[in-house]
């Protein structure tokens, strides 16, 4: 349901502002048929050429790929992110055949997230995108090509209350408001600054 923060100026499809980012998951498994088919819409996502340049790695829980790629998180994402159903690495082709440079991978990469995170909300499920990951670790556990990039993790789960998290993160477990679309769009030439929300 549409929060009161999250009312939008103009009428839009209601996943848009229904869609967030808990932290609190619930004790109820996600399965890899559940995993397979928010990876699915990530498949149909757009791309620049359509060389769709995103690889995805996934873990459920209880099984060990989930725990190796929890291993894989700062230990702040760590913390919340072990009580996920299953958590999904994206990562980007930078080059293909050694040459092409694709210089859209992350943006056609974000694309991508954002397809399996409305997928996973139509499920009954939440998506939470991590940048808070070990970087430099992520290529050699995951045994990636040079020239595939690390762009974001994702727990992905059923929400759970907000009681079962930690203290601290308890008061930030709430829908995020937005700056002011005339903040972020310009019509013609660039009339704004750059200064950032918060
Ligand atoms: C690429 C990306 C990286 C993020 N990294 C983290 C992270 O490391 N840890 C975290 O708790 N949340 C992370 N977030 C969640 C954002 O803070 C959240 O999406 C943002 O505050 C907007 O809130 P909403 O998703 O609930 O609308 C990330 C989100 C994205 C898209």
């Amino acid at each position: 349901m549409t929060t009161p923060s999250r009312a939008p100026n103009y009428p839009i499809l209601p996943q848009f502002t229904e869609r967030w980012s808990p932290r609190a998951f619930a004790d109820k498994p996600v399965t890899e048929e559940q995993v397979l088919t928010v990876l699915e819409a990530a498949r149909w996502a757009p791309s620049a050429s359509n060389l769709q340049p995103w690889r995805f790695f996934y873990g459920v829980k209880g099984q060990p790929e989930f725990d190796t790629l929890l291993s894989l998180l700062i230990p702040f994402n760590e913390g919340w992110a072990k009580n996920a159903g299953a958590l999904i690495f994206v990562t980007s082709v930078k080059t293909f055949d050694g040459e092409r440079q694709n210089i859209t991978n992350s943006f056609d990469a974000g694309s991508a997230f954002m397809s399996l995170s409305l997928q996973a909300h139509a499920l009954g499920l939440v998506a939470h995108g991590m940048a808070g990951i070990e970087y430099d670790k992520a290529p050699i556990v995951l045994e990636l090509p040079e020239n595939l990039k690390v762009e974001a993790a994702v727990a992905i789960g059923y929400q759970g209350d907000v009681s079962t998290l930690a203290d601290f993160l308890q008061p930030r477990e709430a829908p995020s408001q937005r700056q002011a679309l005339s903040d972020m769009a310009f019509k013609g030439k660039f009339t704004g600054d750059l200064k950032a929300p918060v």
